[in-house]
């Protein structure tokens, strides 16, 4: 079994990127597959700093073929200047980058629906990216107003194509927000068809080129985008993303099968985030959520938001680790917890007085539970420098153990840094 996959086990931000970075070496392939730009990780690699959101930071790595597949939804002007600063740091990417000609591809009425409709909605905002995201998946299901990359080679049913839907999203728009300018159908099929030639040598089939590679024995790396608890099925719905972001999207992301993958990695990190809306139970209001957010720098890569900041929650993470059927854990950004003296874990909820490590199926109940707590010392002291597991202190050690008993799983890795190199292999 050649393939590893890596997912995120909480609600996104998980530190994924500097994981699969530090894994790469170890493959031949890194394979995105679902989500789109509204993720975005920053990798540290030989000093130097890249925010990446839809290639896979694999690019980094010259000997490495980075795969954007079948299930990811391409907004196309952001994927160029994307690919446009990597060619000026690293050079070419033509043979490194490969895009799914299933792929779904993300127009200018998608953000425009989205945006009408998150400020229309009477309930709590769902708090998307506002990257037409989740309006690109609605139309994929719908499958009568999609595009994929593949249609845009197809000149005159594409023409065609984007005729009828803007007309109809013209009606859309118009009804949802009446102050909106209508699409212009011949200026958007221009717009598209030059990206599309741009984006031409690096469109193929995904999902035979992965076949092929396997058979020849290549080692894939799946990158997962988002957290488990975002995901469209088994996350905190309404309150998640449109896609399976949990582990059990590779195989319908990739077209690969899971019975594939020899390791299931689970991030986490070592407190918990969250941006948009949605019920947070361990979620801290004062100043030692902002002094996580500071030290964490926990602001998005994409949108800029403050996250919101808590204690670990168990019974979340591990309800993400059996979702996704985890081998091991990594646990990351540990050295921001360094500086406060107590650290709160949340090992189980109570819901209407009963005590619970289920992790409820309604956001109404998740928002009425109590986390319960076990409190441990903090270290106190900067580990930042610490390369191996007997240099931590004590109680880093016992903090760890805790979220490994806690989530059931054992620990692999802990970052306790953004760089490659601020990495212990735990225990080994
Ligand atoms: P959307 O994916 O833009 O539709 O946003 C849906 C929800 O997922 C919102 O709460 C977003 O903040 C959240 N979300 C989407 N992508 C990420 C991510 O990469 N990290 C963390 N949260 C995300």
């Amino acid at each position: 079994m050649s393939a590893t996959s890596v997912i995120g086990l909480q609600w996104g931000d998980e530190a994924k990127g500097k994981i699969v970075d530090l894994l790469t070496e170890e493959h031949d392939l890194v394979v995105r597959y679902q989500g789109g730009n509204n993720a975005g990780h920053t990798v540290v690699a030989d000093g130097e700093t890249y925010k990446l959101s839809l290639i896979p930071s694999g690019i980094l790595h010259d000997s490495v073929i980075s795969v954007i597949a079948t299930g990811v939804v391409i907004h196309p002007q952001a994927l160029l200047k994307e690919i446009d600063g990597i060619v000026a740091r690293r050079g070419a990417v033509e043979g490194r980058l490969l895009i799914s000609d299933r792929a779904h591809v993300i127009f200018p009425w998608h953000m425009l629906e989205e945006a009408a409709l998150e400020k229309n909605r009477r309930d709590e905002a769902i708090g998307t990216t506002k990257r037409g995201i989740g309006t690109c998946y609605r139309d994929k299901a719908g499958r009568t107003h999609a595009i994929r990359v593949g249609d845009m080679y197809r000149s005159e049913t594409f023409r065609s194509r984007i005729g009828e839907i803007v007309e109809f999203k013209n009606i859309v728009l118009k009804a949802i927000n009446p102050d909106v300018e209508p699409l212009d159908a011949d200026a958007i099929f221009e717009e598209y068809s030059e990206y599309a030639r741009r984006l031409k040598p690096l469109v193929i089939d995904t999902t035979a080129y992965l076949h092929h590679a396997l058979d020849e024995g290549k080692r894939l790396l799946f990158e997962g985008a988002q957290g488990s608890l975002l995901d469209l099925d088994h996350g905190t719905y309404p309150f998640v993303t449109s896609s399976n972001s949990s582990g059990c999207g590779v195989h319908s992301g990739s077209g690969v099968s899971e019975r594939v993958i020899g390791r299931m990695l689970g991030v986490a990190k070592a407190y918990t985030t969250r941006v948009g809306g949605g019920p947070f139970p361990t979620e801290l209001d004062d100043e030692i959520g902002q002094h996580i957010r500071d030290t964490g720098n926990e602001y998005g890569t994409v949108t800029g938001r403050p996250r919101r900041c808590g204690w670990f929650d168990g019974v979340a993470t591990r309800y993400g680790a059996r979702l996704s059927g985890v081998d091991g854990i990594v646990i990351a950004l540990l050295d921001v917890l360094s500086d406060l003296d107590e650290l709160k874990i949340c090992e189980a909820y109570e819901i209407d007085g009963e005590r619970t490590t289920d992790f409820p199926s309604h956001v109404d109940a998740l928002a009425k539970v109590k986390p319960i707590y076990r409190t441990l010392p903090g270290w106190k002291t900067d580990i930042t420098g610490v390369r191996k597991t007997e240099d931590l202190p004590a109680a880093a050690r016992g903090y760890i153990d805790t979220l490994a008993e806690i989530i059931g799983s054992p620990v692999h890795i802990v970052s306790v840094g953004p760089d490659r190199l601020q990495t212990i292999f735990y225990n080994k």
